[in-house]
């Protein structure tokens, strides 16, 4: 018999996604369900419209997971839902169906941290990463460096003075009316290319904390003063500079820190050129990179029964009282 058979459910921004998770690293079945063609004509997540969406698709999604995961809702061990940081209305729909849910089936409710939900992502495809290491976690709602110490034990080293990178990518596909999630279109757009125009690196030899808004503005006087330039060589620059910043400062982390490897997470980590420079840049400083799958990157509910899992073993299930906390932090 499986044991741990975790039903997580992620409804913090404009995914509605169920899986079933056993033990916290086998993943039986992951159903992410976009809004993104929903939020794509108002050029980004409309809270409201968001939260209509998930009341629509939340019972479909997790009916979908069980079917998929082969299992009955008896043969479960816990229901976990994000409880936070995220949109308010959209962390209430999963958070009162995974009430409910425990209520009705008579099993432990685990509220879970989304942000430790994308620490925990790398553990679901190598559950024995070694510690201490270095997590980059960058999105569209955060940018942060963290030192995992300890299972459950974190250090926040940095994060963004302003935008997230994800932030930047979509606001800078915007300016460029290139659509909207802008992160996927640049990151295919720079493909073709050239990384030849020089855009700052802010903040790239100083501390752990990030800040992106100046480059966003130094991308978009260049376009004003250069309206010829190609698109393709405005992505390739802009995303060569994140990338750089993103990386010199990771590695700089994991070296200060004494850290045994890196690891990436959030919806940037799917960064084709993120990725390639960590695995490029981590052998030669004698750290161990790990790139998790494209699909545990972005907002998925398999990293958050990766995360109820841990938490369960080690603090037990939450209170029914608990509610959604739309500003919930990284646990220090
Ligand atoms: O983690 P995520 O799915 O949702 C949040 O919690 O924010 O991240 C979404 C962000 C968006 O800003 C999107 O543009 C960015 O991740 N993103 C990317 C790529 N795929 C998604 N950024 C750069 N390159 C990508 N391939
Ligand atoms: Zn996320």
């Amino acid at each position: 018999m499986t044991r741990g058979l975790v039903l997580a459910i992620e409804t913090s921004c404009d995914e509605t996604a169920a899986a079933v998770v056993a033990e916290g690293k086998h993943v039986l079945s992951s159903v992410v369900s976009s809004q993104v063609d929903i939020h794509a004509r108002y050029g980004g997540v409309v809270p409201e419209v968001a939260s209509r969406a998930h009341v629509d698709l939340i019972t479909p999604v997790i009916a979908q997971t069980l079917i998929e995961a082969g299992i009955e809702h008896h043969d479960l061990d816990l229901v976990a839902a994000t409880r936070g940081p995220g949109l308010i209305g959209s962390l209430l729909v999963g958070v009162s169906a995974a009430k409910s849910l425990a209520l009705v089936w008579d099993k432990p409710f685990i509220g879970v941290n989304h942000l430790e939900g994308h620490l925990y992502s790398s553990f679901l495809e190598e559950p024995d990463l070694e510690l201490p290491m270095i997590i980059l976690l960058v999105s569209g709602g955060h940018t942060m460096l963290v030192s995992m110490d300890e299972h459950l034990t974190y250090r926040v080293l940095g994060q963004t003075l302003d935008d997230a990178a994800g932030e930047a990518y979509d606001k800078v596909a915007r300016y460029l009316g290139l659509g909207y999630p802008g992160g996927p279109i640049i990151d295919k757009l720079a493909t073709s290319g050239q990384a030849k125009i020089s855009f700052p690196r802010p903040m790239i030899g100083e501390g752990y904390d990030f800040s992106f808004s100046g480059l966003k503005t130094a991308v978009i006087n260049y376009v004003r003063k250069n309206p010829d330039e190609l698109d393709e060589n405005i992505a390739a620059s802009f995303q060569e500079a994140v990338v750089d910043v993103l990386v010199t400062k990771t590695i700089r982390a994991a070296k200060d820190q004494n850290a045994v490897g890196v690891c990436i997470g959030g919806g940037v980590a799917a960064n084709s050129r993120l990725r390639e420079a960590i695995l490029d840049a981590c052998p030669k400083e004698g750290l161990k990179p790990f790139i998790p799958s494209r699909s545990y990157c972005t907002d998925n509910a398999a990293m958050i029964g990766a995360a109820a899992w841990r938490r369960f073993q080690h603090d037990g299930p939450s209170n029914l009282a608990t509610g959604a906390d739309p500003n919930l932090r990284i646990p220090e």
